[in-house]
């Protein structure tokens, strides 16, 4: 990534960035993640848009591993009461195996840093928190891939289980867990994305108006 600052390699290594970056679920529990690097991608993550540039974001940065074993155990035992089969049914083998692997078999669990992203209502008007939280978090993903981590998006743990989150890291009652980042060096190369082509998903002027 030195190469950055010419067009033409600056805008290579942007779509390669975009283009390979996907969820981790298990992680190199030996390799150090330094408060600098994630001071740098929640820099990133912060330079994103959001509604009346309200910046109503909020980072909680979680090392302990006393906290991130609750988070495994909360998670484990959704996937044990129903998350499994709404996942098996919902995704395909594939993903299922890869969700599987990083919450059943606690690949989630090695990653050394969980980042909650939260929303402060106070900041932002509920309707427009989540549109105004994404691009932030997704900012913090491709960061994350920029300085060479792993990382995996999740909800599970911030919809479903909010109460036990804003308990466990004593949020108060205008900031509302968005979403649980993990981070780390990933323990193994992960392979391109599976994505549909873009031309699948676009329409020229009026829906159903395919692109090709
Ligand atoms: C809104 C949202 C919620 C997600 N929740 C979870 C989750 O709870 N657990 C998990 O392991 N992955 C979660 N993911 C990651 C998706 O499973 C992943 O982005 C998708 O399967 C594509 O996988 P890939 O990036 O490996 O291609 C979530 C992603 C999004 C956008």
């Amino acid at each position: 990534m030195s190469d950055l600052g010419s067009g033409t390699t600056e805008n290579r290594s942007f779509a390669e960035l975009v283009t390979h970056q996907r969820a981790c679920r298990r992680f190199d529990a030996g390799a150090d993640l330094p408060d600098e690097d994630v001071l740098t991608m929640i820099t990133h993550a912060t330079h994103a848009p959001s509604a009346e540039n309200s910046q109503p974001w909020e980072f909680v940065v979680i090392r302990s591993i006393e906290t991130r074993r609750r988070f495994g155990d909360i998670m484990s035992e959704a996937w044990a009461i129903g998350g499994a089969d709404y996942v098996r049914q919902a995704a395909p083998p594939t993903v299922y195996a890869d969700i599987e692997d990083g919450i059943a078999a606690g690949g989630l669990l090695t990653a050394p840093v969980v980042v909650v992203v939260c929303a402060d209502l106070d900041r932002v008007a509920e309707p427009w928190s989540a549109a105004s939280i994404y691009p932030a978090t997704q900012n913090l993903l491709l960061s994350a891939a920029y300085l060479g981590y792993g990382s995996c998006l999740t909800t599970g743990l911030t919809t479903i289980f909010a109460d036990q989150v804003r308990d466990l890291l004593s949020l108060p009652s205008t900031v509302v867990p968005m979403a649980g980042v993990y981070l780390g060096r990933a323990a193994r190369r992960l392979g391109l994305p599976r994505r549909d082509p873009a031309a699948t998903h676009m329409h020229r002027e009026t829906y159903g108006n395919s692109w090709t």
